[in-house]
């Protein structure tokens, strides 16, 4: 009997097909009831007591060696018929999905631009600040409401350690580290503790614009703002400014743009006014320029800040501010550009 085993073990390894059909004949050959193997199963009985343990492990050995090949053998076989199918050297390749930047990118790419024309150049600032920056330089009063914990983010109350709440920290390392004229353009993630919805967010980005010299005046913001707007908005966009406060800039301005869908005359993104909001800007206060050793008698300056998001929503027609950070492709694959 063992001799037996041992040759049919022989024939099961040397067993190569060609076909599906030589697998399943291979199978009826050994493995059905009439096959040999089962043959073999079905002489045991006849083996001797002593000799059963091991006779019978050989041939359950040979049992297991013959199911395995042909459940591998079959496998391939498919895998390979599958394959051949497959290969068909007409056909077009699959297209590559190239990605495209993100909307955000874009917007902060082309407000780049608009104001390197004019000779800004464009700084860095750190994210996680200290109170100074954000706001002391800057001329917020110690019981301003934005020092509140209630709209900052305190990284270590004690110490004073903070998210920056926008990006005119940017100008107080600026004007403490370089000399004018300055002309800087500071782009970046700014954070506030707001709850989220279509119109705030947690985190957001802004691009804050500073110019000192001597003799700069509030006719150069306005022509530049105005510059800014065309370029941006198109030709037939206008801008308006309007009186308002900010610690750190005095006069101080928001400006807003031509409406962008109605044009002016009045629609429901605009609410009827006929404008939108785009920014805050103003002269640099004095006692900006005092706390970051800059003499106050001899230059003046101006600034501005906007939010990246808003630009953007107004730009594309964009309603809820959290598919910006939401990273659905089905939104982010409509924006394309080269710049
Ligand atoms: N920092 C202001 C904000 O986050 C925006 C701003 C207003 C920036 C007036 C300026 C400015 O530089 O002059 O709302």
């Amino acid at each position: 009997m063992l001799e037996k085993i041992k040759s049919i073990k022989a024939e099961v390894e040397a067993f190569q097909p060609k076909t599906i059909e030589d697998i399943e004949n291979f199978r009826i050959k050994y493995l059905s009831k009439k096959g040999s193997i089962s043959a073999l199963f079905d002489d045991f009985k006849t083996v001797p007591a002593e000799l059963k343990k091991e006779i019978g492990k050989e041939l359950n050995i040979l049992k297991q060696a013959a199911l395995e090949k042909i459940n591998t053998l079959k496998a391939a076989l498919e895998i390979d018929e599958k394959s051949e199918i497959k290969v068909d050297l007409t056909r077009p390749g699959d297209p590559q999905n190239l990605g495209s930047r993100h909307p955000i990118s874009i917007v902060r790419s082309e407000i780049i631009s608009i104001f390197t024309r004019l000779g800004f150049i464009v700084t860095d600032g750190p994210e996680i600040e200290d109170d100074a920056h954000n706001f002391g330089m800057l001329n917020f009063p110690e019981d301003h409401p934005a020092r509140d914990m209630q709209d900052t983010f305190f990284i270590s109350p004690g110490l004073n350690i903070l998210l920056r709440t926008h990006t005119s920290s940017v100008q107080a390392h600026e004007m403490s580290e370089i000399k004018p004229p300055i002309r800087s353009l500071s782009p970046g993630r700014v954070y506030r503790n707001e709850a989220i919805s279509a119109r705030a967010n947690c985190f957001f980005h802004q691009i804050e614009g500073l110019y000192v010299d001597e003799n700069v005046s509030f006719a150069d913001l306005k022509q530049t703002l105005d510059y800014f707007a065309k370029e941006m908005f198109g030709e037939s966009a206008q801008i308006r400014m309007r009186p308002s406060y900010f610690p750190f800039t005095e006069p101080s301005a928001e400006v807003d743009v031509s409406c962008t869908l109605c044009g002016g005359s009045g629609c429901n993104v605009c609410k009827g006014t006929g404008w939108l909001e785009i920014l805050g800007c103003g002269m640099v206060d004095p006692n900006v320029f005092k706390s970051c050793g800059i003499d106050p008698e001899k230059y003046t300056g101006f600034a501005f800040g906007m939010g990246i998001e808003r630009i953007a929503m107004l730009k594309y027609g964009i309603r809820d501010l959290r598919l910006f950070f939401e990273n659905d492709l089905r939104f982010l694959n409509q924006f394309s550009s080269d710049v």
